[in-house]
């Protein structure tokens, strides 16, 4: 029987560097808390693989993640949120938390006019998640999934800010701006890194939807409820954030320490097939 321990790390993964803005809202709002970090470097994209393929890949780094004795799982992937959570939940002891309902819940209540857009992977896109979950809460609403697989790439590159990502931007939004949206779901974890132009091109009547704040506040909720929140403040000089990685660890550690400020000392590759 795994045990979980109040001041036990939390888990967090994603197929590569787009969790890690989950995990740093989660060092924002859960200062104390430690976390374990896997990034699938390796395997990345998982946007466009298949459910068992995204389910076997998540199996894996869940029972790496048990091997840190975490006490709770993020899903900081919205694919993996999608493909795969529902079917490993059943399966483990650990608490776990997917990046998509806590999106759909705020979602839900920010729109106005019932027009929600949601971007995101084609994988997301067509598992349609968004749209069951959102229609479970409010079956009149309109759900308008785009894919946008050209963002996760200038994302990775760097191009935060650059007019090739606006223009590619342009194409893939305005579409959505013409159907009358007035809510849009960032439905995948790199493109909170890019919502100012995504801002600048949907235009203020927009509401930009940011899982990864919603999922840090819903976690801080699931913690507090199952009294697994810690009591204890971190030790100075401990491993608080440890970040493992499928491949490439000095990349990683190099893009992690551009969007994280709370200095990243170090990320390890692992083997992850071995688990
Ligand atoms: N992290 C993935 C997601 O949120 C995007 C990158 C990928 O395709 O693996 O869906």
């Amino acid at each position: 029987m795994y045990e979980l321990h109040k001041d036990a790390p939390i888990g967090v993964f994603d197929s590569g560097v787009g969790g890690l803005t989950v995990a740093k809202e989660i060092m924002h709002q859960l200062p104390d808390e430690k976390i374990v970090y896997f990034g699938d470097t390796a395997r990345v994209p998982y946007g466009s693989k298949s459910r068992e393929t995204v389910t076997r890949y998540s199996r894996q780094i869940v029972r790496f993640l048990e091997t840190h004795q975490v006490k709770m799982i993020v899903v900081a992937c919205n694919t993996a949120s999608a493909y795969a959570l529902d079917e490993i939940e059943k399966e483990i002891d650990i608490p776990m938390i997917g990046v998509v309902r806590p999106a759909v819940e705020v979602a839900s209540k920010t729109t106005r006019n019932g027009r929600i857009g949601v971007i995101a992977t084609q994988a997301t896109i067509d598992s349609q998640v968004y749209s069951t979950y959102i229609k479970q809460i409010s079956p009149d609403m309109d759900v308008i999934g785009k894919a946008c697989p050209l963002f996760c790439p200038l994302v990775e590159e760097g191009l935060l800010e650059d007019p090739v990502t606006d223009e590619i931007a342009r194409r893939y939004l305005l579409e959505l701006v013409d159907i009358g949206i007035d809510t849009l779901i960032l439905g995948c974890t790199h493109y909170p890194l890019i919502r100012k132009t995504i801002a600048r091109v949907v235009g203020d009547g927009v509401t930009l939807v940011n899982p990864a704040y919603e999922t840090a506040r819903e976690l801080k909720e699931m913690l507090l409820e199952k009294d697994l929140l810690t009591t204890k403040k971190p030790d100075l000089g401990t491993d608080r954030y440890r970040f493992f990685v499928s491949d490439g660890a000095e990349k990683f550690k190099t893009f992690a320490n551009s969007i994280i400020k709370y200095g990243i000392l170090s990320a390890k590759t692992i083997n992850i097939e071995e688990y």
